[in-house]
């Protein structure tokens, strides 16, 4: 049995104090289980301090992105090597919004994907199809190839400790969320192309996220699926009584 993992991707809102009380009033109720690992990604602002509030508990803290050099003249930029500094844990790559708004590419992505490891943050890396590459039956190649972009040059030893997030394009935000079964459908894909990748042990071992408009009436579905090991949330992510319902269900 995979480790479920749930992270909730903040995107740009709250302000600092409404995401210390966020924290505060989550870490006093979250469910502490073996089953699930829970992760918060604020805005970059806010890493350091919430690294620090949750440093002693079961809530871990990601970046929503991150460059790929350790240093450099790259104003407005955060390496790994300062997330890592920070105490935060993770960091996603590669996010839709990123590759449509910030001219995020497979190629930028695979090389965060070695920084992020070689500052030991897990990466949850973003893969997912436009509505037109659905309605076209292009989801599949689509997918693939950003899963073998992203791990190009990632060895044996490092890929299983990445996660994967499957994320349709046209269910971020929109409400529309894909079925439970299309979804399981695609990890699995996604799973295979990990296997043909490295082999089948660690396509076993890899976690696989489903995102796009997941809520707390719909997770239980999603997780009941062979290959869905947890969720990548937005919206729902943000208000705690709906984000501790999201880790109940995983738990
Ligand atoms: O990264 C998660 C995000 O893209 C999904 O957003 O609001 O559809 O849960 P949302």
């Amino acid at each position: 049995m995979r480790k479920r993992i749930l992270a909730g991707n903040w995107k740009m809102y709250k302000t600092a104090e409404e995401a210390k009380s966020f924290m505060e009033e989550v870490l006093s109720k979250v469910p502490v289980s073996e089953n699930v690992e829970v992760v918060i990604c604020p805005p970059s602002l806010y890493l350091s301090e919430l690294a620090q509030l949750t440093k002693d508990s079961s809530v871990g803290i990601g970046a929503q992105t991150m460059h790929d050099v350790k240093e450099g003249a790259f104003t407005g930029e955060i390496s790994s090597a300062m997330l890592s500094n920070s105490g935060v844990n993770y960091v996603i790559l590669g996010h839709s919004e990123r590759r449509q708004y910030f001219n995020e590419s497979d190629e930028s992505v695979n090389r965060k994907v070695h920084a992020a490891f070689e500052y030991d943050l897990t990466p949850i890396v973003c893969v997912g199809e436009s509505l037109e590459e659905r309605e076209n039956g292009k989801t599949g190649d689509k997918v693939a190839g950003q899963v073998k972009k992203a791990f190009e040059g990632i060895s044996q030893d490092l890929a299983p400790k990445a996660v994967i997030a499957y994320e349709p394009i046209w269910a971020i935000g929109t409400g529309k969320t894909a079925t439970a079964e299309d979804a399981n459908e695609v990890c699995g894909a996604i799973r295979t192309t990990i296997g043909d990748l490295y082999d089948e042990k660690i396509a076993g071992e890899i976690r696989i996220q489903y995102g796009g408009s997941v809520k707390p009436d719909n997770i239980e579905e999603l997780l009941s699926m062979q290959h869905i090991d947890g969720a990548l949330v937005g919206g729902a992510s943000l208000e705690p009584k709906s984000f501790l319902k999201l880790v109940e269900a995983c738990a």
